[in-house]
């Protein structure tokens, strides 16, 4: 009794530290993938496996190269699957089993409740470096058929182990894009090329997207991506990359998954405007977004390639009100 008192105390004073709202008790589920191809060639059926292609074709749907003008919603040829892979079937493969069981949620970066749909944009917005889709139209419509699909049997509310990230230990030092370079001529450039460009399926302007996706410049995510931040980026590369690894399998150490995301984060990539306006309640900033306004005592460069841990600190002892 004395013990689970003490568990939850501390579970309670985690929650508080980390979520200014109020957190509620989580149920929790082991990660299974329903499967989309055991679905009957129905209405229904057909709509997911839309949905399921949309995620995966993102380029082929809503690319910036699609015949129809009226349908080119994504500025960038990445699709869905690029960063949540196979389809977000993928365990912490930055992964969608129980995404949908989860929203409405609250969500810090704009500091209100977001609907599925709402989620969806922010990635077309940011990741896919375009414009939101209406939340009636056919695609967004087979998306969130996928959506629920991906979340059978899980009931509301309840947090699958697995989807998402892996959490990562934070490095002492700040991430480094020189020792990042060497890591990623080492580990990467054989996929994504020396200029991180990736490699196209054909050529450009036949809406087919990548065999190797582009890391940084024109074609790839924006500056207000949650990838354009080190700590995420490093938390998907460290258990995703190189293509093969898994999170059970990491080559690459936590210092070298900081400092190659490093790397890739120096570079260019199409801007996101009025990033200042995210995070409207500044408690709830991430402490590696590297635009303004900044905590107090921290500079550009601590926010963008950190030490992270006297952030976190100071966040905390800001959410705790102290
Ligand atoms: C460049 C990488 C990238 C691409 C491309 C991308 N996303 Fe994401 N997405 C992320 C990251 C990173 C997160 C986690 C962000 C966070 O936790 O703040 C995320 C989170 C999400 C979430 C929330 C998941 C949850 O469990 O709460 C949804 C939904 C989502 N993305 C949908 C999409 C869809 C749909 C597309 C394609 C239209 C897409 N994403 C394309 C990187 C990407
Ligand atoms: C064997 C080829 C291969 C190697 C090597 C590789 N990647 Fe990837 N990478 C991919 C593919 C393919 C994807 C798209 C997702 C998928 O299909 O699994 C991807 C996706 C990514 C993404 C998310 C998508 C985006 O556009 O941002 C990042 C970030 C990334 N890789 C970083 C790295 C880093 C860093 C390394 C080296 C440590 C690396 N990759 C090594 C093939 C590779």
């Amino acid at each position: 009794m004395k013990a689970l008192g003490t568990l939850s105390m501390a579970l309670l004073a985690t929650g508080f530290v980390l979520a200014p709202h109020p957190v509620h008790a989580a149920q929790t589920a082991e990660w299974a993938v329903p499967d989309v191809d055991a679905l009957p060639n129905d209405k229904f059926g057909k709509l997911v496996r839309r949905g399921r292609d949309i995620v995966n074709r993102t380029f082929a749907h809503v690319g910036p190269e699609v015949a129809d003008p009226a349908k080119r919603y994504t500025g960038n040829n990445l699709s869905c699957s690029t960063c949540h892979l196979d389809a977000g079937t993928r365990k912490f493969g930055n992964g969608f089993v129980g995404t949908f069981a989860n929203y409405p949620q609250y969500r810090g970066r704009e500091d209100d409740i977001q609907s599925i749909e709402d989620r969806i944009n922010g990635c077309m917005e940011r990741s896919m470096a375009g414009k939101p889709m209406p939340v009636d139209g056919p695609e967004m419509r087979a998306m969130v058929a996928y959506f629920k699909f991906m979340s059978s049997g899980v009931p509301v509310g309840t947090q699958v182990a697995g989807t998402g990230l892996p959490k990562i230990a934070i490095i002492d030092r700040p991430a480094d894009p020189v020792r990042g370079k060497e890591v990623y001529t080492q580990y990467c450039a054989s996929c994504h090329g020396a200029e991180g460009q990736g490699v196209r399926v054909g050529k450009a302007g036949d809406a087919q997207g990548y065999v190797f996706p582009p890391l940084w410049g024109p074609d790839s995510y924006n500056n207000g991506a949650g990838m354009a931040r080190v700590i995420m980026a490093a938390r998907f590369i460290k258990y995703n990359m190189p293509k093969g690894v898994t999170h059970e399998t990491p080559i690459l150490d936590d210092e070298q998954a900081f400092d190659v995301a490093a790397y890739i984060n120096s570079h260019t990539r199409p801007v996101k405007a009025n990033l200042e306006a995210d995070f409207p309640n500044r408690k709830n900033k991430v402490v590696d977004a590297f635009f303004p306004p900044y905590r107090e005592g921290f500079t550009v460069e601590q926010h963008t390639y950190g030490p992270f841990k006297p952030i976190i600190a100071a966040r905390e002892r800001e959410l705790n009100g102290k």
